[in-house]
C-alpha cells in the first residue's frame, strides 16, 4: 500500500530530467490518494505542454517513479483562432440558401381540406430547372400538369419530409409549379432554380404564388387564368434546409519556408470532416465532430502533425460531408442544431526549429470542389462515384482545374468551440462473411453478427456500373434483406466503378449502418468471402472488463450487452445504431451506466455527454429526456422520470468507478437545479407534476402501448427522485458540501415517509403491485424496515406465481436481480437468468439475438419500433459483474471492493476481469456439484478487498494451499468475511 505521494511537473523533458519541476512541485505528500489529485501549479496557457512524473512510496519503504508523461493545452480563448469559418457548398446551394425558402399559407380556409398553390414562372430561354418542394402536410406537385415524383417515406418515418428536389429541362415561355396540398392548414414552400443557357441563373419564389380552396378544371396548366385566386401569405415557420449534395474538397497550397520542429493541426466542422496533409489522412477519427447540439458548443480536436509538414511545397485538404450537423436527425430533419450551409475550419500551427511560428488557416485563400460523394446522410447512407475522383488533390503539386472554384467564408456561427477531451469513433474491428448466399439476384451477406459500421467491398466491373448495398438487422422468410424496422432510414450505400482493371475497394466515410446484413446488388460476379468485410466502428473507449460465466446463456448473454454497447457508443450513448433515430436517449444510459462503465472505461465519454445533458437542460432545471436535444420545439420543458434522472446518476457512476470527484463538480450546479425543480413541484413529497412526457417502466410486458402506467407515474417519479437524492447526498459527502449534506439527508427522509405513506399498503403491497412497484421501492430503500422482507416475498410470489419471469421493463428490469439477491432469493435469481422461455433474457439468446433486443418480444414485436441492438434490457450485466463475477465496488475507484458471489450449482464457475484505475482486479471461481468453492482473486495496489466466503469456520479454508493467514472481519449471513490486500490470493473452501 502507498504511503506518501509526489507529482512533479515541468515546462520541458529536459527540466524534469534535471529534477527542475517549474510548473509544479507537490512535494511529498504523506497519504494514500492515488488518483483524484488536481493539478495545483502554474496556471497553464494555450498550447503550452506540460511533462510529469509521479513517485509513490509504499508502507515496505520502495519508491517508485513513473515515466515521465506529458499533455499539451488546447486552445483557452477564441482569441486564439485566426481561422476563419469556410462554407462547404457549391454556388447554385449558396445561391438557393441567400435566396430562402419561404412558407406560405393559403388564405382562404380548405373547403375539402385540401389546398392549390400555383408559382407561375416565366423562362426566357430554355433552362434546367431544378425545382424545390415541400409542405408541412401530404402533397402532390406538378409542372405544366405533368406530375413529380415523390419519393416514398413509409408511414411511420419519425419526424417531417424533407425538401425534394426535381430537376427539368424547360423551354422557354410560361411556366406553372402547382401543389395540391391535403389536409387541415397546410403549409408549404417552393422555390425554381432555371439555369438558362447562356449560364445564368434565374429563381422564382413562392411569394408570388396565388392559392385556392377549389380544383376547377384545368388549373394545373400554364395557361389557367388564376388572376381572380388571392395571393399566398408567408408564414411563420422556419426556412427549411434544403437537400444535400455529398462532400466537398477543399485545399490550399502553402510553403513551410524553414525546417519544421513542432506543427499542431487544429481542426472541426458543422458537417463531418477528414482532414489531410499532403495527401495524407491526418488521424483515423471517423465522422468528427460527433452529435452534439452545435448551437451551444462545437468540438474540435488537435492533431500533432509536425511529421506530416516538410520544408518547402506542402498541401492541406479537407473532405467535408453532412455529419450530424447536416445529417436528418429525429424528429427534427436536416440542421437539427444550426443553420446551413456545412462549415470547416483549421488552423495549422508551424513552429520551425529556429523559433518562428506560422499559421496556415482556413481563409478566402482555400479552392473547393465537389467530391466523388454525390451524397451522404447518418441514416440513409451514402452514394459515392468513383469517375469522379481526383487523384492527388490533397497532395503538393495538384493543379486545380474548372471543378475548383475560390471557397466563401459562410456566415459566423453561435457554438463555442471546445477542445475534445473524450475518444474519437474509431474502426475497432473487422468480421468476415459467415455466408454469402444468392438471393432474388442479389449477394446477402450475413456477418454472423449485429454491429454498428459499415462494409468494405472489394469489386471488379465497368467504369459506371453501380454496386448497391442495404444494410438490414433480420431477414424476410425468403431470405432476402427485411428493412421494415429502419422507418426512414433507407441504410443504402451505393457505389459507381471507376472501371479499373485491376479492381476497387471501396468503404464509406461519412456514415454508419446497425446491421448484421447487407444485400449487394448491381455485382459482374459473384463475390469471393473476404471481398465483403463488416467494419466495426465506435467510439474507442477502451475496453476494461471480460466477463467469464460458466454458462453459455449469461456468457452470451454479456457477450450481446457488450456489442449493443459498442454499436451505441457513437459519440454520445443513442438508443439505437440502425433505424431513423440513433438519439442520446437518456433512460437508456441511466440503466446502462452500471453495466457501462464495467465494459470500457467511460470517465471522458461520460464527462463528454454530460456536457450535451447539461446544454439539452431546461433553464428551470428539469433535464431532458434526450441530449443533445432534438425535440427541443416540440417536447414539453418538464423532467420524464427514470430519463432525466441519468443527468445525476451518470456523473455519480463515473466518480463511483473513476474515483475522479471533477465530475461532480462540473455537474454540481445543472444536478441540483434538476432536484430543486422536483422539490419545487412536490411539495408533499410525492413528485407527481411536470413529469413532461412520461415514459413510465417503458416496454414494460403487461404494456398495450410502450409508455403504458404499468406502474403508477407517481411511484416511479417519487422513487426516481429518491434515487437521484440518494445520489446527490453521496456525491455532497464525497466533495464536502455539508449544506447540502443537510438538505439531502432531510428531503430523502421527507421522500421515504410521503412514499410510505402513498404507496406502500398496510400488507405491504406496493403501489398496483407492480413488480417495478416492489422493486423501485427496495431498491432505493422506500420501505420502513419492518416491511422489508415482506415486500421482498410479495415480489418473489408476483414472480413466481407469473410462471417464474418478469413483467418489468426499462426501469425496473435493471434492479430486479439485486433486489432478489439482497432479500436471499438466490435460486429465482438464477431461474430469471437461466430461463429461456419467453419473456427472458435468454430467450432473445436461444433465438439467436447477437445484441441486446429493444423489446422482449423483438421476435413479434410491433416492427415500427423494434430495434434489436438497444441496450437498456442488457443493463443488467452490471449485476453479473458485481454480484456473480463478484467485483462489487464498495468505495470510488474501487479502492475497496466486496467478493460476495451469489451462488447457485446451475452455474459452476464465474469471474471476471476488470481493470480499475489502481489496477487489474481479477476474480475467478468455482463450485464443484458437491459444493466445494475455490476462489482466485487479484487484488491491485492500494485496493483491499472484502472477499465473502461460503464458510463459517476458518478451519475450512485454505489460503494458497495453507491454513487462513488474513484477518477475518466476522460472520456475514452464514459467510465469513476476510480482508484482503494487495496481492493474488487462492483460496480453497472445503463442501
Ligand atoms: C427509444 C428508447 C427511448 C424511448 C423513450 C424509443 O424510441 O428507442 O430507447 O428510451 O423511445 O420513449
Amino acid at each position: 500500500m502507498q504511503t506518501a505521494w509526489r507529482v512533479e511537473v515541468a515546462s520541458s523533458d529536459a527540466n524534469l530530467r534535471a529534477g527542475l519541476a517549474d510548473l509544479w512541485d507537490s512535494g511529498r505528500v504523506e497519504s494514500d490518494q492515488t488518483f483524484d489529485v488536481i493539478y495545483a501549479g502554474k496556471p497553464l496557457s494555450s498550447r503550452e505542454r506540460a511533462v510529469w512524473r509521479v513517485t509513490a512510496w509504499d508502507c515496505h519503504g520502495r519508491v517508485t517513479t513513473s515515466k515521465p508523461a506529458f499533455w499539451e493545452m488546447a486552445l483557452l480563448s477564441p482569441d486564439d483562432w485566426q481561422a476563419e469559418w469556410l462554407a462547404a457548398e457549391d454556388a447554385d446551394m449558396r445561391g438557393d440558401r441567400e435566396a430562402g425558402l419561404f412558407w406560405v399559407t393559403a388564405d382562404a380556409p380548405a373547403k375539402d381540406k385540401s389546398c392549390q398553390v400555383r408559382l407561375v414562372f416565366d423562362l426566357e430561354a430554355d433552362a434546367e430547372t431544378t425545382v424545390l418542394t415541400i409542405s408541412s402536410t401530404s402533397y402532390e406537385a406538378r409542372i405544366d400538369g405533368s406530375l413529380i415524383d415523390l419519393p416514398p417515406r413509409p408511414a411511420n418515418a419519425w419526424g417531417p419530409r424533407g425538401v425534394v428536389e426535381t430537376v427539368r429541362t424547360l423551354k422557354a415561355g410560361t411556366h406553372v409549379l402547382t401543389l395540391s396540398l391535403k389536409g387541415e392548414k397546410p403549409q408549404c414552400a417552393m422555390l425554381v432554380r432555371a439555369r438558362l443557357r447562356d449560364g445564368r441563373v434565374v429563381r422564382f419564389d413562392d411569394l408570388t404564388a396565388r392559392a385556392s380552396s377549389e380544383k376547377p378544371e384545368g388549373w394545373t396548366r400554364p395557361d389557367f387564368d388564376a388572376s381572380a385566386w388571392p395571393m399566398v401569405k408567408r408564414s411563420e415557420r422556419e426556412d427549411q434546409p434544403l437537400p444535400g449534395k455529398g462532400a466537398f474538397l477543399m485545399r490550399r497550397d502553402f510553403t513551410a519556408t524553414e525546417t519544421v520542429a513542432k506543427a499542431r493541426l487544429y481542426v472541426t466542422a458543422l458537417g463531418a470532416y477528414e482532414a489531410y496533409i499532403n495527401g495524407k489522412r491526418v488521424g483515423d477519427a471517423l465522422l468528427a465532430p460527433e452529435s452534439m447540439d452545435f448551437s451551444k458548443r462545437i468540438l474540435y480536436r488537435v492533431f500533432d502533425v509536425t511529421k506530416m509538414v516538410g520544408r518547402g511545397a506542402n498541401v492541406i485538404g479537407a473532405m467535408v460531408a453532412d455529419g450530424w450537423y447536416g445529417s436528418y436527425t429525429s424528429p427534427q430533419g436536416r440542421f437539427a442544431f444550426g443553420n446551413p450551409p456545412l462549415r470547416f475550419m483549421a488552423q495549422l500551427e508551424l513552429t520551425y526549429t529556429g523559433g518562428g511560428v506560422e499559421r496556415v488557416v482556413t481563409d478566402q485563400s482555400w479552392m473547393i470542389s465537389a467530391s466523388p460523394v454525390l451524397n451522404s446522410d447518418i441514416y440513409d447512407g451514402e452514394d459515392y462515384d468513383a469517375r469522379r475522383e481526383q487523384p492527388g488533390w490533397a497532395a503538393p503539386g495538384f493543379q486545380t482545374d474548372a471543378r475548383w472554384s475560390p471557397v466563401a467564408i459562410a456566415p459566423p456561427v453561435t457554438g463555442k468551440l471546445q477542445p475534445t477531451l473524450s475518444p474519437p469513433i474509431r474502426r475497432m474491428s473487422l468480421l468476415k462473411a459467415k455466408s454469402l448466399k444468392a438471393v432474388n439476384g442479389s449477394w446477402i451477406v450475413d456477418f454472423g453478427q449485429n454491429f454498428a459500421g459499415f462494409a468494405k467491398i472489394r469489386v471488379k466491373g465497368i467504369a459506371g456500373q453501380k454496386v448497391t448495398l442495404k444494410f438490414a438487422e433480420i431477414l424476410k422468410s425468403d431470405g432476402s434483406i427485411d428493412q421494415a424496422n429502419l422507418r426512414a432510414a433507407l441504410a443504402t450505400d451505393t457505389y459507381v466503378l471507376k472501371g479499373d482493371p485491376a479492381g476497387e475497394v471501396w468503404e464509406p466515410r461519412f456514415t454508419y449502418h446497425g446491421f448484421r446484413y447487407v444485400e449487394i446488388s448491381g455485382l459482374s460476379n459473384a463475390p469471393a468471402p473476404d471481398d465483403v468485410v463488416g467494419v466495426v466502428i465506435h467510439s474507442d473507449t477502451s475496453r476494461t472488463g471480460h466477463l467469464r460465466i460458466g454458462h453459455p446463456i449469461i456468457q452470451t448473454l454479456w457477450q450481446n450487452s457488450l456489442w449493443s454497447q459498442k454499436s451505441n457508443f457513437m459519440g454520445i450513448p443513442t438508443d439505437c445504431p440502425q433505424r431513423d433515430e440513433r438519439l442520446g436517449w437518456m433512460g437508456d444510459a441511466h440503466v446502462f451506466w452500471d453495466a457501462a462503465a464495467f465494459n470500457m472505461d467511460v470517465s471522458t465519454f461520460t464527462q463528454r455527454w454530460m456536457a450535451d445533458v447539461r446544454d439539452a437542460q431546461w433553464p428551470n432545471g428539469a433535464f431532458a429526456f434526450i441530449a443533445p436535444n432534438s425535440m427541443r420545439d416540440t417536447a414539453p420543458n418538464e423532467a420524464s422520470p427514470g430519463w432525466a434522472d441519468a443527468g445525476v446518476i451518470l456523473p455519480w457512476t463515473t466518480w463511483q468507478r473513476y474515483g475522479d470527484t471533477e465530475v461532480i463538480n462540473q455537474n454540481w450546479e445543472a444536478m441540483s437545479a434538476y432536484i430543486g425543480y422536483i422539490a419545487a413541484l412536490s411539495d408533499d413529497g410525492i413528485w407527481s407534476k411536470g413529469h413532461g412526457w412520461d415514459f413510465g417502466d417503458w416496454l414494460a410486458l403487461d404494456s398495450r402501448w410502450p409508455g403504458d402506467h404499468t406502474t403508477p407515474p407517481d411511484l416511479i417519479g417519487t422513487a426516481m427522485w429518491k434515487h437521484s437524492t440518494l445520489a446527490m447526498l453521496d456525491m455532497a459527502k464525497a466533495t464536502k458540501r455539508q449544506k447540502a449534506v443537510e438538505d439531502y439527508t432531510r428531503l430523502a427522509e421527507k421522500i421515504d415517509t410521503a412514499f410510505a405513506k402513498a404507496f406502500i399498503h398496510s400488507d405491504a403491497t406496493v403501489g398496483n403491485g407492480s413488480q417495478t412497484g416492489y422493486i423501485l421501492a427496495l431498491r432505493y430503500n422506500l420501505v420502513p424496515p419492518q416491511l422489508r422482507a415482506e415486500v421482498a416475498r410479495k415480489l418473489h410470489d408476483s414472480i413466481v406465481s407469473r410462471g417464474r419471469l418478469l413483467t418489468t421493463g426499462f426501469l425496473g428490469t435493471p434492479h430486479s436481480l439485486d433486489v432478489l439477491a439482497d432479500h436471499g432469493y438466490a435460486a429465482l435469481v438464477y431461474d430469471l437468468l437461466l430461463r429461456t422461455e419467453y419473456p427472458s433474457w435468454g430467450y432473445m439468446v436461444m433465438k439467436g439475438a447477437t445484441t441486446t433486443w429493444e423489446r422482449w418480444n423483438g421476435d413479434a414485436g410491433d416492427i415500427s419500433m423494434n430495434s434489436f441492438n438497444h441496450y437498456a434490457l442488457g443493463a443488467v450485466i452490471g449485476f453479473v459483474y458485481r454480484r456473480i463475477a463478484g467485483i462489487d465496488p464498495i468505495e470510488p475507484g474501487f479502492r475497496r471492493f466486496r467478493f460476495n458471489p451469489v451462488l447457485d450449482r446451475r452455474v459452476a464457475s464465474g469471474g471476471a476481469q476488470y481493470d480499475a484505475v489502481s489496477g487489474r482486479i481479477s476474480t475467478d471461481w468455482t463450485l464443484n456439484p458437491e459444493g466445494q468453492f475455490r476462489l482466485k482473486l487479484s487484488v491491485p495496489p492500494n485496493t483491499r478487498a472484502e472477499v465473502h466466503l461460503p464458510a463459517t469456520n476458518r478451519t475450512d479454508i485454505r489460503e494458497n494451499g495453507k491454513a487462513l493467514a488474513s484477518q477475518s472481519l466476522g460472520i456475514v449471513n452464514g459467510r465469513m468475511v476476510i480482508e484482503a490486500g494487495p496481492g493474488d490470493y487462492d483460496f480453497a473452501v472445503r463442501a
